[in-house]
């Protein structure tokens, strides 16, 4: 069972990204305001022009680019991704906006430790263009989810999720930008939970105390 760090030390995190960086920033936040006991220890991007590396740099986090057009094939990708995260042996994998998906090998390769956050209600809507989706569907409710990575694509348990309420005359952007806003809260409050020992993972399973 992934164990919480003990009484005292902080919950390391090495954060992924590809873009923006806004949950990132939420992150940054929430340790920079004490509200979640963590250190964020490596920042990686797979795109060098991502904003969230400024936001790292900007925190005095280490930001690093390992560009998956650099290298032959997913696999090499991912083991010079694996061997950057082993340097710092964070005890979780924060998938903030990282736009490529990892293979069952990298997740495997770091069993329970790995978070990402969806912008659907999960597990309906899992994979891409959740918003439009929704909206195609006429759905009342949407929002987002903090879940645990596991072998299937969106597909392992839900830590937190946050529902916002689809009004008539809501389009992409609008579904967008207020499901973004309610990702800012739940994935430092997820986190949080591990922090906090309030919810452990285990062989791809959640467990709340
Ligand atoms: C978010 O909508 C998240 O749900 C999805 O990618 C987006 C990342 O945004 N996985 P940001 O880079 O954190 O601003």
């Amino acid at each position: 069972m992934t164990e919480s760090p003990a009484r005292g030390n902080l919950l390391t995190l090495a954060v992924l990204i590809s873009g923006s960086g806004s949950n990132l920033q939420s992150i940054i936040n929430a340790v920079e305001n004490r509200l979640l006991e963590a250190k964020i220890v490596t920042v990686v991007s797979n795109d060098e022009d991502a904003y969230g590396l400024e936001r790292a740099r900007k925190a005095g986090i280490n930001a690093t680019v390992i560009d998956h057009r650099q290298f032959a094939d997913r696999q090499e990708h991912e083991q010079v991704m694996a061997e950057h995260i082993d340097h710092y042996c964070p005890d979780l994998i924060i998938l903030a906006g990282y736009m490529r998906i990892l293979s069952p090998w990298f997740v495997n390769r770091f069993p329970d430790k790995i978070l990402n956050i969806h912008p659907s209600l999960l597990p309906k809507y899992k994979g891409t263009n959740t918003h439009q989706r929704v909206l195609e569907a006429g759905e009342v409710e949407h929002g987002a989810s903090v879940h645990l990575v596991t072998d299937e694509l969106d597909g392992g348990p839900v830590v937190v999720q946050a529902k916002i309420t689809v009004h008539p005359d809501d389009d992409v952007e609008s579904l967008r930008n207020r499901v973004l806003e309610r990702e800012h809260v739940i994935y430092p409050e997820a986190i949080r939970m591990f922090s906090l020992g309030k919810v452990r993972a285990h062989q791809s399973k959640l467990y709340f105390n």
